[in-house]
């Protein structure tokens, strides 16, 4: 969705940052700042400052900076577009108007909206009722009592025929409305439309805003042929692109920083009454890529937890060839299996809260349970047999879409798959060493769930530059621009004082950068005026002397000049011009394409994604036009660094 370009300013114009700021986080005056406790970290010291003439808050504890949009995104955990909605309303700026067409269908969908949540109350008033005894015992028997069901929603079905299609008679629904929402079976060979749901413990299923959009209703008896039933697809209700507890989840997710996706409905109860109410699941049937979508938008890193059973397997398996092609750099999935024959229920009912944590804590990645997947296909004790896996994991591979992903994924199965060879040790065993199934060894070492996610023993060997490259090195790499920056700023003490709040404002993205800026605007604060060396001098006392070294290594070899104190200062502070105005564009961009992202991710139109691979093109040619340069600067010997054009 794209908002007129008046709207956000309107609504920034009408908010100042501490007005939204202050409804979470207790402001006192500093100065011309507002200062506070950091909503993002549990501190004792106020290091979060909202400033309202420039329209923005920075927390220097976790180093988040934005605006009122940035802060209602960050603490609520919702997406651009609904932070906009929420803050429009706060400031009582009218949403635009869009199209009559669309107003009528959202209309529509609104009746809609309200005819199930009717439905919604009239299930829960049975349950709670005389007609729901039964309903309530049964729910009493599995551990759902009277507060898990009013946070749940539950509700209960009467076994009539038409007991929900009177009651909402009552209110006035029309049949076609009931028929809509496939609150009713009808059909050519139904002479009346009667209730879908009857003598069922009732699960109403939320849109991520909360509103009640379809059912899944469990059959009370054993004997019942479908033991749960869910709405069919409606207008309101895509199957496939819904997860259950979504509305609920999603801010706990956001806390937290990791989602969970179980494989039933009472699974998800079980898993928030133990103490992790980040849980949803799909609906009935295995996770789609796009429910898929919707949990990476929650966290980077969801756990999927399947059942301790074979069809667990079989649907964590196949849960593999769904995440594979859309996995990225640091995008993946983690695989939760649980103990023989439980699930989350039964496990948090055996064991509780712990039993869940250890369940979660022992998730694989990704890429084991990939390889456990295709070991288990068949033995490999022939060179036939192995040439066999590795053909299916090359194909297999060859999905993954990210071309660096792909090159990581390739050579660690590779390694995996070097150590499948069997090692002959012609009369070298020792007396008493067990026999082991020779050639299958490595295979049944891989198989080993003790082993975990291990890395092969015999590690990858990386060239010595690759090995000391960003790729290998935990850390992520810095990025050169954000690095000369700061760099710069260290080393030019008249610099860093005139450039001290514009530093503020800069949205850095790597720690490293970020927690050097919060040491030179304080030693900018505390020091005299002096030269640069006390900058240095002042870094170093902190122990921050291997901190600058890092950013410093950062900075492209063309650039280096930069970083000379006695470089001439007015051009130090023009290349500091040129480079902050490309991080600006470069930061915004990203912002922008990851809005995008998300809004084609939601409505994959042309026009979604047009804009988005506009975004992407635009980012590739700011980036690409630095690392040319750089290039020719240090392909070409005579080029003189200095003189750069
Ligand atoms: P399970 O068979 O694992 O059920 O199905 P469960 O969640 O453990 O149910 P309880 O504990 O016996 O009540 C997992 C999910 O698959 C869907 C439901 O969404 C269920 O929560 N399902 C299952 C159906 O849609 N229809 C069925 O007949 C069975
Ligand atoms: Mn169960």
């Amino acid at each position: 969705m794209r908002f007129p370009p008046g709207l956000l300013d309107e609504i920034r114009a009408r908010l100042p940052v501490s007005a939204v700021v202050g409804k979470r986080v207790r402001l006192q005056k500093a100065g011309r700042e507002w200062k506070g406790l950091s909503p993002f970290n549990a501190e004792k010291t106020p290091s979060f400052f909202v400033n309202d003439q420039k329209g923005f808050f920075h927390d220097f504890s976790s180093g988040k900076h934005g605006d009122i949009f940035a802060f209602v995104m960050e603490t609520e955990g919702v997406a651009f577009p609904e932070a906009v909605e929420r803050l429009a309303g706060m400031a009582g700026v009218p949403m635009p108007k869009v199209s009559r067409e669309a107003e009528e269908q959202e209309k529509r969908v609104r009746g809609l909206n309200v005819v199930m949540q009717l439905a919604a109350d009239f299930f829960r008033s049975q349950l709670e009722g005389r007609i729901g005894a039964k309903a309530r015992a049964y729910c009493e028997g599995r551990g759902l009592g009277p507060e898990v069901r009013e946070r749940f929603g539950l509700g209960y079905s009467s076994p009539e025929r038409h007991a929900l299609r009177d009651y909402l008679a009552g209110k006035g629904v029309s049949v076609d409305a009931m028929i809509e929402t496939g609150l009713l079976v009808h059909g050519e060979d139904v002479a009346v439309p009667f209730d879908r749901f009857r003598d069922r413990l009732m699960f109403p299923i939320c849109d991520i805003r909360g509103r009640v959009i379809a059912f899944g209703g469990r059959a009370l008896a054993p004997e019942v042929p479908a033991k749960y039933l869910n709405s069919p697809e409606t207008s309101l209700f895509h199957k496939g692109a819904v997860l259950y507890n979504h509305h609920n989840a999603r801010k706990a997710a956001h806390d937290r920083g990791t989602v969970i996706a179980v494989e039933g409905y009472v699974d998800v109860i079980a898993m928030t009454t133990a103490g992790f109410p980040h849980a949803v699941a799909p609906l009935g049937t295995a996770l789609t890529s796009e429910q898929l979508a919707l949990l990476w938008r929650m966290a980077d890193e969801p756990i999927l937890c399947f059942d301790g059973d074979k069809a667990g397997r079989r649907a964590a398996y196949r849960a593999i060839d769904v995440a594979l092609p859309q996995l990225e750099p640091g995008k993946s999935v983690r695989f939760a299996l649980l103990p023989e024959g439980q699930d989350p229920d039964d496990l948090a009912r055996s064991g509780g809260g712990q039993a869940i944590a250890r369940a979660l804590d022992a998730a694989l990645p990704m890429a084991e349970l990939l390889w456990q997947r295709e070991l288990e296909a068949g033995p490999l004790d022939t060179p036939e047999r192995r040439a066999m896996l590795e053909k299916r994991l090359k194909t297999l591979l060859s999905g993954v879409r990210d071309e660096d992903l792909r090159r990581h994924y390739r050579a660690e199965m590779d390694a995996r798959m070097r150590e499948l060879l069997p090692r002959p040790q012609y009369g070298h065993r020792q007396a008493g060493q067990r026999q082991h199934a020779g050639p299958q060894r490595g295979a049944m070492r891989g198989r080993d769930p003790r082993r975990g996610g291990g890395f092969p023993p015999e590690p990858l060997r990386a060239s010595e530059s690759l090995a000391r490259s960003a790729l290998f090195s935990q850390a992520p790499a810095i990025s050169p621009r954000e690095a000369l920056i700061l760099a710069a700023l260290a080393s030019h003490r008249d610099l860093l004082s005139a450039q001290a709040e514009a530093l503020l404002e800069l949205d850095l993205e790597h720690p490293d950068t970020r927690r050097l800026r919060q040491a030179l605007v304080d030693i900018d604060a505390h020091l005299d005026a002096g030269a640069a060396d006390e900058v240095r001098a002042a870094l170093d006392a902190q122990g921050l002397g291997p901190l600058l070294a890092r950013v410093e290594a950062a900075v492209r070899p063309g650039d280096r000049w930069c970083l000379d104190s006695s470089a001439d200062p007015v051009e130090v502070r023009e290349g500091l011009r040129q480079a902050t105005t490309l991080h600006h564009k470069a930061r915004t961009l990203h912002k922008e394409l990851g809005m995008a992202e998300m809004a084609f991710a939601q409505d994959p139109s042309e026009a979604n994604q047009a804009l988005m691979l506009d975004l992407r093109l635009q980012l590739s040619t700011i980036e690409g036009m630095e690392a040319e340069i750089e290039k020719r600067g240090r392909d070409d010997p005579l080029a003189d660094p200095d003189q750069g054009d």
